[in-house]
């Protein structure tokens, strides 16, 4: 029997594909300042708390600005963030995510939620999703961003499971960080060379190959 008893699931760039929106968001931002802010920028901001990206963001751009600005610029990417997110649907949500969850669930699996965002039960509810979780942690649970590990920590104790027996499933660099440090298993959603310190690295949940690599680890 497999050692794994809970999977826990970043959502941004992992369940739904709401990375690009947060992009947009960011960019929005940093056209009003008048500074570039590219694709390849935004995958240091990928995990990370809105607040921490706003500080690498200012950073990118050059721009030291007081705290009240800085309060009311990332109100304001948020404001952008939700109208994006606003009319998202299942069609969203990531292939093969679904059929995944259902399946390690009958497993006798554990799920939970562990994202850095404050708006994912907004983003969980659109896509209707809710109910898959037994547990959700999110950004308005936790006191310290990915790459601390607080937040899968955070779900392994909701759901009373031992951190050796957690599989986390992380698009971000600070993430699998995050996970590595929490003493758990990291599963790497997207590219090798940017989630090298994963344990293992899969396209996504859809692929026959991968989708059976990550269907053993719970058997
Ligand atoms: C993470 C995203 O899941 O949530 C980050 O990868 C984002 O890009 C962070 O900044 C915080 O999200 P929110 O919705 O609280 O601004
Ligand atoms: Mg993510």
């Amino acid at each position: 029997m497999s050692e794994y008893k809970t999977a826990i699931f970043d959502l941004d760039g992992v369940i739904v594909d709401t990375a690009k929106y947060h992009y947009l968001a960011w960019k929005c931002l940093a056209d009003e300042l008048g500074f570039e802010f590219t694709e390849h920028d935004n995958e240091r901001l990928k995990g990370i708390s809105r607040r921490k990206s706003l500080e690498i963001l200012l950073d990118i751009g050059g721009m030291r600005l007081d705290e009240k600005t800085k309060i009311t610029l990332s109100e304001k990417k948020n404001g952008w963030y939700v109208a994006f997110i606003k009319n998202i649907s299942s069609k969203e949500i990531l292939p093969g995510v679904i059929d995944f969850i259902k399946e390690i669930r009958s497993l006798g699996i554990k799920i939970s939620l562990g994202s850095a965002s404050k708006n994912a039960r907004l983003i969980l509810q659109n896509i209707g999703m809710t109910e898959y979780f037994d547990a959700i942690v999110d950004g308005n649970c936790v006191l310290k961003a990915k790459p601390d590990p607080e937040v899968f920590i955070a779900a392994a104790g909701r759901l009373g499971s031992e951190r050796r027996e957690c599989v986390v499933f992380e698009d971000a660099e600070a993430g699998i960080e995050a996970a590595k440090s929490a003493g758990m298993y990291a599963v790497g959603i997207g590219r090798r060379d940017i989630l090298e310190k994963a344990d293992i690295v899969v396209g996504g949940f859809s692929g026959s190959k991968d989708r059976k690599i990550i269907e053993e680890l719970f058997k």
